[in-house]
């Protein structure tokens, strides 16, 4: 069984010095054996060094711990005051990068097509900003035509927001996240009158829908909405148009099945090899 508690949390650290002073601080660091205890304290799942080859006076520390308990453990333990000694005596700057992981999460790509279905019916339980940013990371990396990232992506979580919604489209079948995926035309990709805005909307969709399946967290994509309501409602400039919305939550317990998800053409229908 999945559960909030399956996760990891990774550091990313970087050092910075003058005249070659973080390597040796990595070096002091790995030689005094502090490294080594540290990879032995409880909940540590990694503890590297890494030496940017861009940036000769940069080290890079990847630290991943079980859970926050264990960081917290290693934050007040005796060796947090060796290492800041050691950063004095070698006059660092430090940087500090923190990712919650749901790697445990994470499925086959094939599961997640497989499992991919579309929730009409939704919980109260709230979406993680974890999981939101991740899911909205995803879209950012998503590609367009030309690179030209023609997209706007409004997130409605306001209870205002939602009876703004509401009045836009009735599918929202009680999701407490919506997001609206508009394309601009005119930044988009032209090839004459046509430009390709719909098409970068719908794979920046694509990319949020199958990383919020990837993080358990069900979704439906709709088509079905007033696009001059919407436009009103949210201020949406003229220079977006909404292409569609994506519902994200937690399926309510007497959720439905889509009984639609199974009936698909058989592959002979579907593809011709020429
Ligand atoms: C482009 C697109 C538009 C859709 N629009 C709606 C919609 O407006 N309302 C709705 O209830 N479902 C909508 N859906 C969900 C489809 O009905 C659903 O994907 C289809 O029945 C297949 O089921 P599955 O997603 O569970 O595999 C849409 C899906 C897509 C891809």
């Amino acid at each position: 069984m999945r559960g909030d508690e399956v996760m990891s949390l990774t550091i990313n650290i970087y050092y910075t010095g003058q005249n070659g002073s973080a390597k040796k601080f990595a070096e002091e660091m790995m030689l005094s054996g502090l490294v080594d205890k540290i990879r032995a304290e409880e909940g540590n799942e990694k503890y590297e060094y890494f030496f940017p080859m861009e940036d000769e006076e940069t080290v890079m520390l990847i630290d991943r711990w079980k859970n926050q308990e264990a960081l917290d453990i290693h934050h007040k333990s005796e060796m947090m005051k060796e290492i800041a000694n050691l950063r004095n005596k070698y006059g660092l700057k430090m940087r500090v990068e923190k990712f919650k992981e749901w790697e445990d999460w994470k499925m086959e790509f094939e599961e997640i097509i497989r499992k991919r279905t579309s929730v009409r019916k939704y919980s109260d339980k709230k979406l993680e900003q974890e999981k939101l940013d991740k899911i909205l990371e995803a879209g950012r990396l998503a590609p367009t035509a030309k690179n030209s990232q023609p997209i706007k992506i409004y997130v409605v979580q306001s209870a205002d927001g939602l009876n703004k919604l509401d009045k836009a489209s009735r599918c929202r079948y009680g999701a407490n996240t919506v997001l609206i995926i508009c394309g601009n035309k005119e930044e988009a990709y032209h090839k004459g009158a046509y430009t390709t805005y719909e098409m970068d909307s719908c794979i920046v969709a694509t990319h949020m829908m199958l990383e919020a399946t990837n993080l358990d967290v069900d979704n439906i994509w709709i088509e079905s909405f007033d696009e001059n309501i919407l436009r009103e409602e949210f201020n949406i400039p003229t220079e977006y148009t909404p292409v569609c919305l994506l519902q994200l939550g937690y399926k309510a317990e007497d959720c439905p099945v889509n009984p639609l998800h199974d009936k698909r053409k058989n592959i002979e229908d579907l593809v011709e090899y020429k």
